[in-house]
């Protein structure tokens, strides 16, 4: 029943609990009051997350352009596109088990719809406009109405004109907490997103040819949770959860919280044996929770940083405040394990995925997208520069959906060989799925689940599904000028 009549939600209707435990740095909670509230820099103090104890969470995504400040005087506030009244929002956590409701709300000029990046949720709630649900239009509402079934670290963001709605901001974040986690003295969301703005203000261009074709247009200004190198509040000698996300849309970054001993405990929120933070390269989509210890004294700092660059960059300062917690030596602790089903390996047939660029860049004249009833303007872009086994999305002329990368039969396990022909790391997502990844012909592999993959140059990376969820998910890079530019398809489960 996903395409019930949307029931207007009285804002009334929409649970927003726990106000009161969370203090000024909300978007993790520590609990404490900031006792310097001018070291916080505009941006940071984001909004409450959205809980209910019930079995039901609510939440109204209202799309639509709101001016935040995202560079300081004499910059103009931006003109951003967000779900909530300020980026990074909303903060939506609910309990595994719990159900969520959420009414995309259109106040946008244009058509859209929400994809939950990385949920194994059923086919019609995925919010892929035309493969999975009519897109969403002006005035529209539209109502998303699943139980995820796996704890983790999510999010959510629209699937056409990515580039431009996500280049703004347009993107929340979806937190599902496992019942029987280890304690954390926080639990901190940072976003690690560039913008792409000139000195005023104003957004430049959001993909230019030369960008698409080679590794992106990468922004201008970097932030967390759209502050520039802000101050990040943790108890001081805590344990602290940090789920570190690429929201970008281009950049690959490798993250160190430098001054401290801290361990992956997730990847893409898929708990996996901890291991030391010290070489994961996310790609834009790639997620990673990471556990660390607090300075032991209040005033101290920590740096975040992203070392994929030639020089160690600042994006953050985690500062140290409150009474010092009781906490003895550091260990990491392990998260419980998820249950994704088991790709039976023995029985699994290989399914190559060949990413390569197309060997002509193909145009298509205006009224061949106008005559592409699933693939208007604003879901593509009127060139091609990337493939998947040769079919670059869309192919010229049809009149239809195009055919299926591939068709699995439901129940089956695939090994799907994603083969990177390309001078550029591309990171290949799966919707509906989580990727268990087994090898690689050129590194060593950590033994993980993923639901976005970082494939670098010329290599080759087995990963496996067992095909439970039947229905057709999408399959692309998420660096969203290739998937705008053709490395996307979709298979089949049936
Ligand atoms: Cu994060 Cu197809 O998307
Ligand atoms: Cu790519």
């Amino acid at each position: 029943m996903p395409h019930r009549p949307a029931v207007p939600l009285s804002r009334r209707a929409l649970l927003r609990a726990g106000g009161a435990a969370v203090a000024a740095t909300a978007l993790g909670g520590t609990g404490l009051k900031a006792p310097d509230a001018g070291a916080l820099k505009p941006g940071l103090a984001g909004p409450e997350p959205i809980t209910s104890t019930g079995d039901l969470v609510e939440v109204e995504l209202v799309a639509k352009q709101r001016m935040q400040r995202i560079l300081p005087e004499p910059a103009e506030p931006s003109p951003l596109i967000t779900y909530a009244d300020h980026f990074p929002g909303p903060i939506i956590r609910m309990r595994k088990g719990q159900r969520l409701r959420a009414t995309l709300v259109n106040e946008l000029d244009e058509h859209t719809s929400v994809h939950w990046h990385g949920i194994r949720l059923p086919n019609l709630e995925d919010g892929v406009p035309y493969l999975t649900q009519p897109p969403t239009r002006p005035g529209e509402r539209h109502v998303y109405e699943f139980t995820p079934p796996d704890a983790g670290s999510f999010f959510f963001h629209p699937h056409c004109n990515t580039v431009e709605l996500l280049g703004r901001g347009l993107a929340g974040v979806l937190i599902v907490e496992e019942p029987d986690a280890p304690k954390f003295d926080a639990d901190l969301v940072c976003l690690v997103k560039d913008w792409q703005l000139d000195k005023t203000g104003r957004f430049g261009a959001f993909t230019t040819d030369r960008g698409a074709s080679r590794a992106g247009t990468f922004g201008s200004v970097s932030t967390v949770n759209g502050a520039i190198e802000p101050v990040i509040e943790v108890p001081t000698n805590g344990d602290i959860r940090a789920r570190l996300y690429n929201i970008d849309s281009t950049r690959v970054v490798d993250l160190r919280v430098e001054g401290a001993e801290a361990w992956i405990i997730a990847v893409d929120g898929n708990p996996l044996p901890p291991r030391p933070l010290d070489g994961w390269p996310m790609g834009p989509a790639m997620r990673i929770d990471v556990l660390f210890r607090a300075p032991a004294k209040a005033g101290q700092t920590l740096r975040l940083t992203n070392v994929y660059s030639a020089e160690p960059r600042p994006l953050a300062t985690f500062r140290a405040v409150g009474p010092a917690r009781p906490n003895k030596r550091f260990k990491p602790r392990a998260l419980p394990a998820s249950a994704i089903p088991e790709p039976d390996l023995k029985d699994a047939p290989i399914v190559p995925m060949a990413f390569s660029a197309t060997a002509v860049a193909q145009s298509f004249a205006p009224d061949v997208l106008a005559g592409l009833p699933y693939a208007d303007a604003l879901c593509l872009s009127a060139k091609t520069f990337w493939a998947i086994n040769q079919q670059s999305w869309p192919e010229g002329g049809h009149e239809h959906l195009p055919p299926p990368l591939v068709t699995l039969e439901k129940g089956r396990s695939y090994i799907f060989e994603l083969a990177n022909l390309t001078p550029h790391l591309h990171p290949i997502h799966i919707h509906g799925y989580t990727f268990r990844v087994l090898s690689s012909d050129g590194r060593k592999v950590v033994p993980h689940h993923a639901d976005t993959v970082l494939l670098e140059p010329k290599e080759r990376l087995r990963v496996a599904i067992k095909a439970d969820n039947p229905g057709d998910w999408m399959f692309h890079c998420h660096i969203i000028e290739h998937q705008d530019t053709g490395m996307m398809g979709y298979i089949r489960v049936a």
